[in-house]
């Protein structure tokens, strides 16, 4: 099987953006990952857009994108995972490659949730949970779930809410430094701890925003790769896993076991373990999903994500480095553009593109945790400096 390479990648303004249409945004992205990749359009044989749709005009985004690029008679769907659809969509691009059916793919990101209002952006994320069970007759909601899982951790290994705050102004560190980012202003524990309360223990700092933004990568088969560029960025392994929505039949609420699941494929499809990975991008839709990440992923124990992080082992120079574009909770959550805006930035990390944020990189490994729902979906990616 032929391996598989990012050689081209694109990043759009995160935040509110009245200023475009979807396929304006889109192409943002698509024309610096062209750019980047120093390709022709028309050498891009096919194209995934990972939307989940519902907040802007269009029903069917991928034709509307491919058009406005410029993109014509490119294989073409649209793919949905909840928030991991951007791994969703850089799956199939990648499977395309793998499969001898394609040489060149691209995988777009894309979402404009700021199209509606926040209480209906909101009711439209609590669909994505168990709708007829827990969002009509208890009106979840993304950030009720979440709360729920903060709530059994805090119980469970004595986490506290400064943890959770902890998360997000280091969240805020980061995406001080990524002109990309929704919010690029520093906050500190007491004022994240002051924040309005949105469903406790989770509070304003403790939520990702409401964003709009698209990413795209540019994926080549191992010989094209190598001719194209000298940082090829080989996606090493894809491990997917899923879990049921109805949080009743959920093992446990201190993690996600389709995390768990997802990561053990990757690693042993990689042939890596978590100690060898130099830096990550995981799932930080709300802070307590980042410091559970943490221990799904195996880079800590179970119960120890909060230790990680007040060691300052997840901060640059530690033994770890997360989420250093701002993650979602700084740089913005357009839910199906994150997936591949995570893998953006791990790439520029591998290629020591990253500036001031960059990671000290040993082994040439880097991973991306995408989580769709709570949990729902799965998609752990391992990317290498080496094939
Ligand atoms: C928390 C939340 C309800 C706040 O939305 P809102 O009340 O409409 O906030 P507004 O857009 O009116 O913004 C009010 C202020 O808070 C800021 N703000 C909004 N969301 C923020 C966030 N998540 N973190 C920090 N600041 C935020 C805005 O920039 C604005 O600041 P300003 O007054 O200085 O301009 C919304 O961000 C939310 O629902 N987040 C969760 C999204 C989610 O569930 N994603 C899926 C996860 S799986």
């Amino acid at each position: 099987m032929t391996g598989v390479a990012i050689v081209g990648i694109g990043h759009s303004k995160f935040g509110r953006r009245n200023d475009v249409s979807i396929a304006e945004l889109a192409f943002e992205s698509i024309h610096g990952a062209v750019e980047d990749a120093g390709i022709d359009k028309k050498q891009i044989q096919n194209v995934t857009v990972g939307s989940v749709g519902g907040w802007y005009e269009e029903n069917v985004p991928a034709t509307v994108v491919n058009e406005y690029a410029g993109l014509e008679r490119v294989g073409s769907m649209r793919v949905e995972a909840a928030c991991a659809s951007g791994s969703a969509a850089v799956k199939n691009a990648y499977l395309s490659i793998a499969s001898g059916e394609a040489d060149i793919a691209m995988a777009v990101g894309l979402e404009k949730m700021t199209e509606v209002d926040t209480l209906t952006a909101v009711e439209l994320m609590g669909r994505g949970g168990s709708y007829l069970w827990e969002f009509e007759n208890f009106g979840m909601t993304f950030a009720s779930y979440y709360a729920m899982f903060a709530v059994a951790h805090m119980n469970r290994f004595g986490t506290t809410e400064e943890d959770l705050a902890r998360v997000a102004v280091k969240a805020h560190h980061y995406g001080s430094m990524n002109p990309l980012a929704q919010f690029q202003k520093e906050i500190t524990i007491e004022k994240a701890l002051s924040s309005q309360v949105v469903s406790w223990p989770l509070k304003l700092y403790d939520a990702s925003p409401i964003s709009d933004g698209s990413a795209a990568v540019i994926l080549a088969s191992e010989d094209t790769a190598r001719k194209l560029t000298d940082t090829p960025i080989w996606i090493r392994s894809i491990g997917a896993s899923s879990d049921s929505a109805d949080m009743s039949r959920r093992d446990s609420y201190v993690g996600l076991g389709a995390a768990v699941d997802a990561s053990r494929k990757a690693y042993s499809a990689a042939k890596i373990g978590p100690e060898m990975v130099d830096v990550a991008n995981v799932h930080d839709c709300f802070t307590i999903a980042e410091l559970m990440a943490y221990e799904d992923l195996g880079f800590c124990a179970k119960g120890e994500g909060a230790k990680l992080l007040r060691d300052g082992q997840t901060m640059i120079g530690g033994k770890i480095p997360v989420n250093l574009d701002g993650g979602l909770k700084a740089k913005g959550h357009p839910v199906g553009a994150s997936g591949v805006s995570m893998m953006v930035e791990i790439s520029k990390q591998l290629r020591g593109e990253a500036g001031k944020r960059q990671a000290p990189i040993k082994n040439g490994i880097g991973l991306v945790h995408n989580v769709g729902g709570t949990g729902h979906y799965c998609y752990v990616t391992v990317l290498s400096r080496k094939r």
